[in-house]
This record gives C-alpha cells, structure tokens and sequence, in this order.
C-alpha cells in the first residue's frame, strides 16, 4: 500500500515525501519535474516522471502500488502569472485535478489531501479568518483551487470518498534536518528572497508597499514552518484513515507578521545587512491576513513545534547555504 504524493518534487511536496517515510510509509510520486526537482525525491520513494492529467499513467500507478491516498501538491502556484495565463491556471490546477480526483474514484482510492490556499478568501474582512469567512478569490490562481475544492465536496457527496482540503497560509522555511527545502528558480516569497539577499545571490530586495493601514505600513501574514505543514497532512491522512469526514481547514499559527519585521528577522539571523529599496504596492496584495488554525488543532490534534519567525527563516537561511554550496539553483 502507497501513497501518492503529485508534486512531491517540489517544495512543499518534498517535505511531505520525507514526513511520509519518516513515518514508515511507502510512497509513490508523480510530477511532471516543471518546477521540481527529480534529486528532490528521496531514493526511497519512487518517482513516476509524468502529469497528473494523464490518466493512463496516473491509474497505472494508483494500481500497481495500491495506492489508499492521494496528497495533491502539483499545480501552478504563482498568483501574477495567474492573472497573465488563467486558462493556463485553469488547465493545471483544476482541468487536471478532475482528471486525478477521476483516477482516483476509478481505481478506489477513498482518500483525498488536497493543497488548496489562503488565497481563496481574497482580502478578509476580519482577522483571523475562519473557514466559514466568505470564499472570493482575487486571483484565477485562488479561483482555480477554490474550483477544486467544490469538485472535491461534490464528489464526496455522492461517492464512497472523503477528502481534506487544507488552506495554506505563508508556507516558509525548510526540512530541519536538511534534506530539502525551497529550491524553486526565480522565487517571489518573501523569506526566499531576503534569505537569497542574506547569500548574496541578489543584491537587493523590493518592499512591496509601504504606506498600508498597518503598525509599520507594510503588509502582514502568518508564516507558516513547511515542516509543521506537512504534518497536518500527516495527521490529516490518520483521520481519513480512521474515517474521519471530509474536512476544511486552515494552515498558519495565528499571527501575523509585517514585511518588514520579516526582513529584521532575516537581518539578525544571518548576521548582515539585506539591502532593501522601498518600492510602490504589488497588485493583488491583500494588506493582513492571519489564520484561524482552531480547526486543525481540534479536528487534527495538530501540534505545530517550529512556530517561531526566528526558526523558520534560520532553517531557509541554511537551505539557501545548501544550494549555493550545490551550486545547483
Ligand atoms: N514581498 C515584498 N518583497 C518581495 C516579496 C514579497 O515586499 O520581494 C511582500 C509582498 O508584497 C507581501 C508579502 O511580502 O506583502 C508576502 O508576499 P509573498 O509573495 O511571500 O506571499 P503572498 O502573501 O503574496 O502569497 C501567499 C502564498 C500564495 C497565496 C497567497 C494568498 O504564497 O500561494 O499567499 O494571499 F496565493
């Protein structure tokens, strides 16, 4: 018995992979290595190259390794090129998802993570934000997920299936014990960014905005440790295990940090100065968001260990080391 892992050559995919095997699972992925990695894919855990919306393969694979779940990472993730591209966005991100929510369905796979986002509410209009907040994406990327998760209740509603959709906040910094991290090219993440600024990879960094209605007028989120993200998939594959119902909730730890609170933290972890250039707002940008995690804590007796801005940008700090000294990305 296997769990399929798309995606798992990514950034949050590869820390699910290790979080799986750490637990003695045995795990097959799929991805198609647009944006990922193949040596991000630990020996023990087969990757299968190809795309999610190839059912033949796909179905091959649920098949022949006997897979019982799904964890659904692959998809485009980049909210500005969604706006640029939505058909692309819609393609891959929800064309393609029916087609692997259909596989699964085929080959009997009963159980169903999905890495859906924060980006689905919009801008809130209160902090933090509950699952039952209204759902208006500002972007076809939160359209495109949000689309998933409606394929995702259907579906529940009327098969033997049951699914957890689970709304990323700031997913940030890397595997503490090192074995991977955030390796995406031309990253626009706040943490990667000053962290590549921190190693010198670029010279500068842009603020986006500083004239917003916050204390120091720049933007505020709940960044989120990868590692105890993948735990709540963890924790969230026991409960469908178990035959727990389908599910909705939030990622992040309740509080919000500003742009520039972020920079310090990055300033005094590494030891020198991120040199930054104030520039106007970037489009799309909501001015706080912060999670309501309540449902995680109580429905995955979820237990976050890394929350701590600190922790998380030291551990994507050592990451960017790591790939500098690989001198792979
Ligand atoms: N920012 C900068 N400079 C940079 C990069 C980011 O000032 O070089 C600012 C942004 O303007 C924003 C904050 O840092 O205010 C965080 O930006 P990120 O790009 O790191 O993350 P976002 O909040 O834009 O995006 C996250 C997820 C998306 C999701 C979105 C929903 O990464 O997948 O939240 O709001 F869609």
């Amino acid at each position: 018995m296997a769990v399929l892992v798309t995606g798992g050559a990514g950034y949050i995919g590869s820390h699910m992979v290790w979080e799986l095997l750490d637990h003695g699972e045995e795990v097959v992925v799929v991805d198609r290595l647009s944006t990922g990695f193949d040596w991000a894919v630990p020996d023990r855990a087969e990757l299968v190259v190809g795309d999610i919306g190839d059912q033949a393969l796909v179905e091959g694979v649920m098949k022949r390794r006997n897979v019982d779940a799904v964890i659904h990472f692959a998809g485009s993730i980049i909210v500005p090129e969604s706006v640029a591209d939505p058909l692309g966005y819609y393609l891959n991100n929800t064309v393609k998802s029916r087609a692997l929510i259909e596989s699964a369905l085929r080959c009997g796979v009963k159980h169903f993570i999905f890495s859906s986002t924060a980006a689905v509410y919009g801008t809130p209009q209160k902090n933090p934000v509950t699952e039952d907040e209204p759902l208006q994406p500002e972007s076809p990327y939160g359209t495109s997920k949000l689309m998933t998760e409606i394929m995702l209740r259907d579906t529940a509603a009327a098969h033997d299936f049951a699914y957890t959709a689970l709304r990323y906040f700031n997913v940030s910094g890397a595997d503490p014990k090192r074995r991977t991290g955030q390796s995406t090219k031309g990253a626009t993440h706040l943490i990667k960014v000053a962290c590549e600024t921190a190693t010198g990879k670029r010279p500068f960094m842009e603020v986006f905005g500083t004239d917003y209605p916050t204390p120091d007028g720049t933007c505020v989120r709940d960044y989120i440790h990868v590692s105890d993200l993948v735990n709540a998939h963890y924790l969230a594959l026991q409960r469908l295990r178990s035959g727990g119902g389908s599910l909705i909730a939030n990622c992040g730890y309740g509080r919000g940090y500003s742009v520039l609170e972020v920079i310090d933290a990055v300033k005094r972890v590494s030891g020198t100065d991120v040199k930054v250039v104030e520039s106007g707002r970037r489009a799309g940008d909501a001015v706080a968001i912060v999670a309501s995690a309540e449902r995680c804590f109580s429905e995955l007796g979820w237990k976050p260990v890394h929350d701590d801005l600190q922790e998380i940008v030291s551990d994507a700090l050592r990451w960017e080391e790591i790939l500098a000294k690989r001198n792979r990305v």
